[in-house]
């Protein structure tokens, strides 16, 4: 199977997203890559999981595109490594390997190996490169793209933080292969999200593969990285820092967030989160406007949520403890509630006029 590129047009900072089947064992990424490589002092940060099934022939890649490999290192898997105290391990880490400003920090892993690698680059002697070589499919869709690093503090999630774009993306689907099937299912909700809010015909083609998704079949999940990727892509372009339009990105997030928080982040995974938020979402939209678009994109939401084994309704809380939540998102800490409401599928506005009554109707509605 063929590879295929896309690029992320930020001027200067633009850079290339490579998806393939085997991309390490191919000879395919090189043109894009080896430019980038040759002769440069390189050093991979990965988490132990990831370390254990990847790094060996990720190394072999490495090294054969001519790289100086400085090292590498893995730190425990999971949210709870996504802090300053990683980092710090980090910089120790990297000082010890003679990493230099000319030097390449190498993300192999899920977000939180991204967003922590990607912090500990865009800090590292002011700044120094790096690649996201992204192995959930939560990284693939999502987080590798967009150039968003940052670490957790305990007061809350992501609150430390730079924009730093990698120099290249160098996605292989066929590592989704083994990727345990909650942790697929966590990067689907947010396929799901791209969809409803850009892409109609994404929709319907996601709605027409759930089998093929599910198995993990590699045609399939090369389409839905590469769409994925594009929308995104194309969204960041026009709003790289974060600051208008990208907001559309948190659709079914301000309820999932509040959900998260409230379960103390167990129990319940970001993707089941948001899949109950954008739920929640979207009836807030029937309840506002009306209408049979939308009143169909709630069935066929719901529908394909719960054919790719995400939740759409939760047991827990109160609307009124839920919205609290909201107000505590650290997006909202000094607005108004910025809410991403669909009017049809492919299309959403941002809506920060709804009273709170309705939301908490909209809430109501997906408790049992
Ligand atoms: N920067 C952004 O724009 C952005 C966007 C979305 C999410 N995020 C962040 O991403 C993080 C979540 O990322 P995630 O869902 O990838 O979680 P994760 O990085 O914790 O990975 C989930 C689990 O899968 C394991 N794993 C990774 N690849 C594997 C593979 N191929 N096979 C088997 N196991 C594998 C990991 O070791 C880990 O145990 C959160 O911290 C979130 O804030 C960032
Ligand atoms: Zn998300």
């Amino acid at each position: 199977m063929s590879i295929s590129t896309l690029t992320v047009p930020l001027g200067n900072r633009s850079y290339e997203i490579i998806i393939g089947k085997d991309v390490f064992t191919q000879s395919l990424a090189v043109p894009v890559v080896s430019p980038l490589l040759a002769n440069r002092g390189c050093f991979v940060i990965t988490d132990e999981n990831v370390q254990r099934l990847y790094l060996k022939s990720v190394k072999q890649f490495l090294i054969n595109l001519g790289v100086r490999y400085l090292g590498d290192y893995a730190f425990n898997p999971g949210e709870k490594s996504k802090n300053i105290r990683t980092v710090e391990l980090l910089y120790d880490k990297m000082i010890a390997a003679g990493l230099d400003r000319k030097s390449m920090v190498i993300a192999l892993g899920g977000g939180v190996v991204g967003d922590t690698a990607g912090f500990a680059a865009a800090t590292y002697m002011r700044g120094i490169d790096y690649i996201q070589i992204p192995t959930t499919l939560v990284a693939q869709v999502d987080s590798s793209v967009g150039g968003k690093t940052g670490v957790d503090l305990k007061q809350g999630k992501n609150l430390i933080g730079a924009f730093h774009q990698p120099s290249v993306v160098v996605v292989d689907t066929m590592v989704l292969k083994s990727l345990p099937i909650r942790e697929l299912e966590c990067g689907l909700a947010e396929v799901v999200k791209y969809g409803v809010i850009l892409d109609e015909d994404f929709f319907v083609f996601l709605e027409e593969n759930i089998s093929s998704i599910l198995k993990v079949n590699q045609t399939v999940l090369h389409t839905i990285v590469h769409k994925c990727c594009s929308l995104k892509a194309d969204v960041v372009a026009g709003d790289e820092l974060d600051q208008g339009r990208r907001a559309i990105l948190n659709y079914g997030h301000t309820f999932g967030h509040a959900l998260e928080k409230l379960m103390s982040y167990t129990g319940l995974t970001h993707g089941e989160a948001i899949a109950i938020g954008m739920g929640m979402a979207v009836d807030l939209a029937v309840m506002k406007y009306g209408g049979s678009e939308l009143l169909s994109l709630v069935k066929r939401q719901d529908n394909l949520f719960q054919s790719l084994g995400l939740p759409i309704r939760f047991n827990r809380f109160t609307p009124h403890e839920i919205l609290s939540a909201m107000y505590t998102d650290k997006k909202y800490i000094d607005g108004e509630l910025n809410l991403v409401l669909p009017e049809k599928i492919g299309k959403v506005i941002i809506d920060s006029e709804t009273g709170k009554d309705l939301i908490k109707r909209a809430i109501g509605a997906r408790l049992d």
